[in-house]
């Protein structure tokens, strides 16, 4: 079979992971969710704790979003677990608590863009589409050559999938990805679809950079804006705190113009919620 050697190799260097134990959607999605931005080990606890808790849409629904962005604590990206809350309620109320499986349904969720679609289409319901994340979007470019465009590196992933498998061939890619065709120093020797590639062996520079969906290197986190609004959370999440205080949770007491833009923003976002002069999750 053409697809062989990617597939042979997968069934015995497959990690073995809690979210490719199941087909539950809503356990696909969180997963997915909690995968766009963080990496596998990371992810892995929260992802038993969060499914053990709102093991349904409507669960989590029901959950105040001080807990849920309680529980993301120290993942990161706190917007996802806005979203994800957000998504879990229109879930309820437009599709009966059951996770969609069409792509317009699924990307009309917040949260919810082409790739994590097609992760749930892929790892939830076995449809036969190409999951295009940034170790795939990666390989592709080297297996072809060229820097390729979003459409281009969808459309490719998309031909690749033998009938079928749409489940296992993505997971294998996202295992090649992340075991051998690394973004730095890629195992092209132990690469078992060497034969595939137009980039291995050669001295030219490497097609995926800049190719879509290959994402590019992250800001530095000190100093950061981020590191600020994840201090301010993460007190949030033991007590509330006076507007007073925000400096010093953020370890900004020098920068009081830029504690009240931060603050701002956090409320406008939907993560806090100032009370008179207090400081709430949620
Ligand atoms: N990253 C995103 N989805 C993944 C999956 N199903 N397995 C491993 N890494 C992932």
């Amino acid at each position: 079979m053409r697809h062989g050697a990617l597939i042979t190799w997968w069934a015995a260097e497959r990690r073995d992971l809690p979210w490719r134990r199941t087909h539950d959607p809503w356990l696909v999605l969180v997963s997915e969710v909690m995968l766009q931005q963080t990496q596998v080990e990371r992810v892995l606890p929260y992802f038993e704790s969060f499914v053990e808790r709102w093991p349904t849409p409507q669960r989590c629904a029901e959950a105040a979003l001080s807990e849920v962005l309680a529980a993301w604590q120290g993942l990161g990206y706190p917007r996802r677990a806005r979203n994800l809350r957000r998504t879990a309620t229109l879930i309820t109320q437009r599709h009966g608590g059951e996770v969609p499986s069409g792509l317009d349904d699924l990307g009309d969720l917040p949260g919810i863009g082409p790739y994590t679609a097609r992760a749930v289409q892929a790892f939830a319901f076995g449809i036969d589409t190409g999951v295009v994340d940034t170790n795939v979007g990666r390989i592709l470019a080297r297996w072809t050559g060229h820097r390729l465009t979003a459409s281009q590196a969808q459309r490719i992933a998309d031909e690749l999938v033998p009938a079928g498998e749409g489940w296992s061939w993505n997971q294998a890619m996202m295992d090649l990805g992340n075991r051998i065709c690394t973004k730095r120093t890629p195992r092209c020797r132990d690469c078992p679809v060497r034969k595939w590639c137009a980039w291995a062996g050669s001295q030219g520079p490497d097609p995926a950079d800049r190719s879509a969906g290959v994402s590019t290197r992250q800001a530095p986190y000190e100093g950061s804006d981020r590191q600020a609004r994840g201090r301010l959370l993460a007190a949030l999440s033991e007590c509330e705190i006076g507007r007073a205080h925000a400096a010093a949770a953020m370890d900004l007491e020098h920068d009081e113009i830029r504690v009240q833009r931060l603050v701002s923003e956090l409320i406008a976002e939907g993560l806090i919620t100032a009370d008179g002069d207090q400081l709430r999750l949620g």
